[in-house]
Formats: C-alpha cells, structure tokens, sequence
C-alpha cells in the first residue's frame, strides 16, 4: 500500500470540496439573496421519516416539514436528543406533528425493529429522506460486520428503503407519487465503486470510503427508480446534493481544515437552513411530481458523475446490497 494510493482520496475530496465552496460564495456573490425561499404547497395529511433528523440538515428538513402541515417521524440512534429535538420543534412551531423512533442505522436489527415499530402505527408514507450519514470515520465496522461509512450511509437506508417500499407503493397515488430522497454529496464525483472491496478492506482511506457510499447512494437510487418505473409503481427517488454545509459533519476532518471552517464557515458554507433547502424542494416541490431518478443541487437538476448511469453497475450493486441484507433481489 502506498502513500500515494492513501493520500489519493483525500486530495480528490479535498479538491471537490474547494471547488463546490468556490461555486457557493461566487453565487452567493453574482447573485445577491440566493438563496430564495420558496413557497410549497401545504402538506396536511402527509407523512414523512427523516433519517438523522436530530440535528443539522435532518433537523431543518423536519422543521421546515412540519411547518408545511406533514407529520413527520425523526428516525435517529438517540433516544435522548430526539426526544429534546422533538420538543424543541414542537415549541417552536405550534402544532407540529413530529416524533421520535430509534433507529440505529449501524445495526440491520435496529432498522427491522425501527420499520415493525412504525407498521405497528398504521401510517401512510409519504416522504422518505434518506438524510443521516457519518464522515471521514476511523476504520471501524458496524454490529454486521459492514465499514462503517458503507454500512450506515449506504447499507442502512438501503434496507430501510426496501423495508418500507410497500408502505411506500401504497401511500403513492397517480396524481401524488411518494417520494424517496437520498442525500449523496459532490464527492461521489470523485469516487470509485470497489465491488470487489466494498468494505474497504484492502486499503482503508475515510476520504475514499465516504465518498465510495455517497456514489453508492447515488447509484442504488437510480436503480431504485428503474425498478420502480418497471412495474408501474407511483414512488419517485430523486437524489440530492445539499452543497457544503456548516454542520457537525465536520468533526472529523484534519485541524487545518477545522480552523478554515472556523473561520470562513460564515460566508463560505451554507448555513445547516440553507443546506436543508434542496432537501424540501425534493421532498414537496409540484415541480418535481411524478419525476424521478434525478441529481438535485441549488433546487436544480444535475448531471451526477458519468460512472453513476452505468446501468449494468447499478445493477450488479443492487443485487450485491440484496444479498448483503438478506433480501430477495426483486430485478425483472
Ligand atoms: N454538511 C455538508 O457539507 C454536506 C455535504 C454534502 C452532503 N451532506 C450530506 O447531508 C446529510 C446530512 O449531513 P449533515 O451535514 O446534516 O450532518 P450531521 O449534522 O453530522 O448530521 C448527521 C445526522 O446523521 C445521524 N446519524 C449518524 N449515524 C447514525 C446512525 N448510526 N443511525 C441513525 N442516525 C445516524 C446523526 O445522528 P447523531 O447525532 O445521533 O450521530 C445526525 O443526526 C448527510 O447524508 C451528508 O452526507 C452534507
């Protein structure tokens, strides 16, 4: 293993990161009062689960949503803080419908449970955000044994999704399509997919294995959508790059990029609000009824990386997470 094959990685997140930074403060600039916040349609009657939603981009996702009139269901792995997020949203918004189920994305029981507990309610299902992620983790595994980046930002929301697709197919109605939205991020452009090593086993680099699950993400939702597609169901997936946000999602990167945000964070990142607004768009924009298998960044659509329309590797992915979850691969 060589230091290059190590440092690779990192130079590439680095180098993408900078670049998307770059782009948000010359809009921020050419574009005074970017971004707009825009008006949807109320949302009474309408369920949503949102990943991660205890803080950051997740809570401004489900504060926004229950604002709109949804009843939304944080799921998170701590008891603790969603319970204090959910009456802290609650107070702010009067009304709000919102409430906490644990889910711990690291643990396929934790997930099976989580989706049993909220069948037992009875809900429809709307919206589904597939929002919680780590980044830039030591090499640690999770309870089934998956790296941790692959198995909590891809893994776990991709048996959630297909634990809770049928909710899903029977929630979406011609007129008014459910809708799956998964947070990938501008490093799955500068990813590579290992299929032979997606647990980063044989060289572990956290830049790598972060953005080798956000183009995973990326790559499992198209197929998702096209599998969807194939038999008629009314779910869309869209995926959504929130650009680079001032979250806690930071912990873990070297010091000098710490002290950068630290200082500049105010007028280069988006704020965690800001970053929640491609998220929204997805999860309620009429624009987007009945659209789906779309990059979103900016409440626009995008060109994701070329590698990500390679339909035979989102199949052969597809089928790979299938088997890793212990699920039948549904594939025509
Ligand atoms: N911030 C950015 O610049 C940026 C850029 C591109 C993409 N994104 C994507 O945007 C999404 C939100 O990121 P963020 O910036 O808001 O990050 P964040 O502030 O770190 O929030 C991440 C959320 O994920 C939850 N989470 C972590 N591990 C979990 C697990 N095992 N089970 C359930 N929930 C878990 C966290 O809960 P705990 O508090 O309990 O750990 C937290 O609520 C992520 O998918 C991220 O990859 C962010």
């Amino acid at each position: 293993m060589s230091l290059l094959s190590l440092a690779l990685p990192a130079i590439r997140v680095y180098w993408i990161g900078f670049r998307v930074v770059l782009h948000q403060l010359l809009r921020r600039l050419l574009r005074p009062g970017w971004p707009l916040k825009p008006v949807f349609p109320l949302q009474n009657g309408n369920v949503a689960i949102v990943t991660g939603g205890t803080r950051g981009i997740g809570y401004h996702t489900v504060k926004y949503l229950a604002r709109l009139g949804m009843h939304v269901i944080i799921a998170g792995n701590k008891e603790k803080e969603g319970q204090e997020t959910v009456m802290k949203i609650k107070e702010e918004a009067l009304n709000a419908k919102v409430e906490f189920l644990y889910c711990d994305l690291a643990s396929m029981k934790s997930i099976h449970q989580f989706v049993q507990a909220f069948k037992a309610k009875n809900y429809s299902l709307h919206v589904l955000i597939n929002n919680a992620a780590v980044m830039l983790v030591p090499e640690r595994k999770t309870e089934d044994g998956f790296e941790e980046h692959f198995g909590i930002n891809y893994m776990g929301h991709f048996l959630l999704t297909n634990l809770l697709l049928e909710t899903l197919k029977q929630s979406g109605t011609h007129s008014h399509n459910a809708r799956i939205v998964t947070l990938s991020s501008a490093t799955h452009y500068v990813a590579e997919l290992r299929l032979n090593d997606l647990q980063s086993s044989c060289l572990y680099s956290p830049h790598g294995a972060y953005a080798q699950s956000k183009l995973a993400l990326v790559l499992s939702a198209y197929r998702l959508q096209h599998l969807l597609t194939a038999e008629g169901s009314h779910v869309t997936v869209n995926v959504v790059d929130p650009g680079v946000v001032n979250t806690d999602l930071y912990q873990n990167v070297c010091w000098a990029a710490k002290m950068v945000k630290w200082m500049t964070g105010w007028l280069l990142l988006k704020s965690p609000e800001e970053g929640a607004s491609t998220s929204i768009y997805a999860a309620v924009s009429p624009e987007l009824e009945g659209i789906g298998a779309c990059y979103l960044c900016n409440e626009q659509r995008t060109k994701s990386a070329d590698v990500s329309y390679d339909e035979e590797l989102q199949k052969r992915l597809w089928t790979e997470s299938c088997r890793l979850v212990g699920i039948p691969d549904t594939a025509p």
